[in-house]
């Protein structure tokens, strides 16, 4: 069972806020997007607006999905929240990473807001559901959606149920982000990193490991990932490519892994030793893979056209699937 959601608020109007905004917009939902000052608000409109013509310029939108964002779409004050919250079927959070900030917009939300409102954080980690226990009026509607960034062109959104989160409330919002357009996956149990900064650290703990004993050096174990992976995970994921393989294969292969694999200790120590020296990566000029070019605008364009690229392609297999 799900309910219906017709107004939606995106706090925070940032990075992640105005992608999010935007996705909602463009598909019909009315989308007030607040932050803490006019400035604010209006960067966020005007990147929204150059996202919509790079997308119609790559063919991935049309006339009609630019004037749903114009028609939809709404920017206001922070200090606006309380006269508006009371109509709002979900409240999407987007502020900063900051447990007090967090926690005194969920105090105006849970103070403003009609009881059957949903509470939607974009945290990347924080437990929002202990954060906000004391007061939450209805801890039911409390839930994690994890968008990743570019919003409005990545699919994946991680959907978070906390201890409260009611299976109605979970429901509503994986049915809203279908009808947008993307592929939640619900995580039923509030665990760090959610799946993919899970997965992701997993790996580069392993990958790192392995350059610690001197087994290889992070280009080639980079290549190597690219260069397998990197062909397939966009329509086969590790699960798809064990069934592939044949279950038996890997079972034995990981039999001789396991007790070679890094594990123990809270931290990456390879990591860290890169971090105190200042190589902290590609705003840095250098990171784990060396050095990287001095203009960053031009590298992140590059990395921009590739995703776009990419996205063409798994668009294209998305359709040949719904054909099938
Ligand atoms: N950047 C990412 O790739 C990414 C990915 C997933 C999740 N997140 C999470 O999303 C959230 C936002 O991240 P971001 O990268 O968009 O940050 P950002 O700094 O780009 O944007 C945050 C915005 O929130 C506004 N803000 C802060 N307090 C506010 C308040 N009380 N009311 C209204 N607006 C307020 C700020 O002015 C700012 O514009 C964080 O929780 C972050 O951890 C970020």
């Amino acid at each position: 069972m799900s309910k219906s959601i017709q107004n939606i608020l995106v706090v925070g109007a940032g990075l992640m806020g105005s992608g999010i905004a935007q996705v909602f917009a463009a598909n019909g939902y009315k989308t007030t997007v607040a932050d803490l000052k006019q400035e604010f608000v209006d960067k966020a409109m005007k990147k929204i607006d150059s996202d919509i013509a790079e997308m119609k310029e790559e063919g991935l939108a049309d006339d009609a999905y630019g004037a749903a964002v114009k028609e939809n779409l709404t920017g206001i004050l922070n200090s606006q929240i309380p006269e508006v919250a009371g109509q709002m079927d979900l409240v999407v959070e987007v502020i900063f990473e900051n447990k007090d900030a967090k926690k005194e917009l969920y105090q105006t939300l849970s103070d403003n807001c009609k009881e059957d409102c949903i509470f939607a954080s974009n945290t990347s980690g924080m437990d929002i559901f202990s954060l906000t226990d004391d007061f939450m009026k209805r801890p039911e509607r409390m839930i994690i959606t994890h968008w990743f960034n570019p919003p409005h062109l990545m699919k994946l959104v991680e959907v978070v149920k906390g201890p409260k989160t009611s299976d109605e409330t979970a429901e509503t919002i994986r049915a809203l982000l279908e009808k947008c357009g993307k592929e939640p996956a619900v995580l039923n149990k509030f665990m760090p990193g959610f799946i993919v900064n899970r997965m992701a650290t997993a790996i580069c703990r392993e990958l790192y490991y392995m350059v610690e004993q001197g087994w290889a050096s992070p280009q080639d174990l980079e290549n190597a990932m690219k260069n397998t992976n990197g062909l397939r995970w966009g329509f086969e994921g590790p699960l798809g490519l064990w069934d592939f393989v044949g279950l038996n294969i890997p079972a034995t292969v990981a039999a001789d892994v396991i007790p070679t694999l890094c594990s123990g200790g809270n931290n990456i120590p390879y990591v860290d030793r890169l971090i105190a020296e200042g190589k902290t990566g590609v705003r840095a000029g250098e990171g784990g893979l060396g050095k990287y070019p001095a203009d960053i605008d031009a590298f992140i364009r590059k990395r921009n056209k590739r995703i776009l690229t990419m996205y063409k392609v798994l668009e294209g297999f998305a359709k040949e699937d719904e054909q099938e």
